[in-house]
């Protein structure tokens, strides 16, 4: 998959598919499903690291994550999320940065949150020849509050101007996070790149989901717009509880995960 590929898909009328993925084993079987985009997002903080919010992620753990999701990825387009501590301090660092997830990580693409204030700093990282995919809505790095975004006609137009601005500044696709499934309509309308939703409705041109959330492995709570197409942390809970039963009634290992000598050489080591 290309940027090129992504784009044409909203040309065709084709909907684009997008899951995250933090380590070899979820990029492989992500990429075997034949979804198009795989992002190492800062969800990683929440999904796999334990931290309360995806604040405190920083840029090294991001970059040992992304290492081993390219490992794995030969078909999806990969895009290594900037955390905060990569992209809020200056122009300069933030370009650096991108560029590392580019250069050591092997990633396609980098994924900047925000508008506004953020667009210099988007410019600059796409001068350098990164594609930038952009966020608007929903925005948990700078957000006060996990709620819907632009429900009042205000609020809408706010972030109508701010996904124009990205299109303007040069991203190749957006992510339309946790808002109204109308706006969302109306930006996928007016933009010719690619809008990706998560919790932004049907109209979007293609689909973003957390991969955690969506096959049940993280229990802290699950957003309104998330499907679970399956529950993992039972089927992990089942597995490690009945293998510490059949250990501790001498049920596992069994002869056939057992390796065995010949008699002779038991006789002679006797
Ligand atoms: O970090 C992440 O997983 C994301 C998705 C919500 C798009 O940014």
């Amino acid at each position: 998959m290309t940027i090129a590929d992504i784009q044409a898909k909203k040309k065709q009328g084709k909907k684009i598919t997008l899951l995250t993925a933090y380590d070899y084993p979820s990029a492989s079987f992500i990429d075997q499903a034949g979804i198009d985009i795989i992002l190492v997002g800062d969800s990683l903080a929440m999904s796999v690291l334990g931290y309360e919010s995806t604040l405190p992620v920083t840029m090294e753990e991001m970059l040992h994550h992304a290492k081993a999701a390219r490992r794995a990825v030969k078909n999806a387009l990969l895009v290594g999320d900037m955390p905060l501590e990569a992209s809020n301090k200056s122009v300069t660092a933030t370009v650096k940065n991108a560029a590392r997830f580019i250069k050591e990580a092997g990633c396609d693409a980098i994924k900047l949150e925000g508008a506004g204030k953020m667009l210099e700093t988007i410019k600059a990282v796409i001068k350098e020849g990164i594609p930038v995919m952009g966020h608007v809505g929903l925005t948990p790095q700078t957000a006060d509050s996990f709620k819907v975004q632009g429900k009042d006609a205000q609020a809408a137009q706010r972030i109508i101007d701010d996904a124009i601005s990205l299109e303007k500044a040069g991203v190749f696709s957006i992510i339309l996070e946790c808002m109204p499934d109308e706006l969302a309509k109306i930006i996928t309308g007016k933009l010719s790149i690619p809008t990706i939703g998560i919790g932004a409705g049907i109209w979007c041109d293609g689909q973003a989901l957390v991969t955690n959330d969506m096959i049940g492995l993280f229990e802290k709570f699950t957003p309104k717009f998330v499907k679970k197409y399956a529950n993992l942390s039972e089927e992990m809970l089942k597995a490690f509880k009945a293998y510490r039963e059949e250990v501790e009634n001498l049920k596992f290992p069994a002869a056939e995960h057992s390796f065995h000598m010949k008699k002779e050489e038991i006789e002679r080591l006797k």
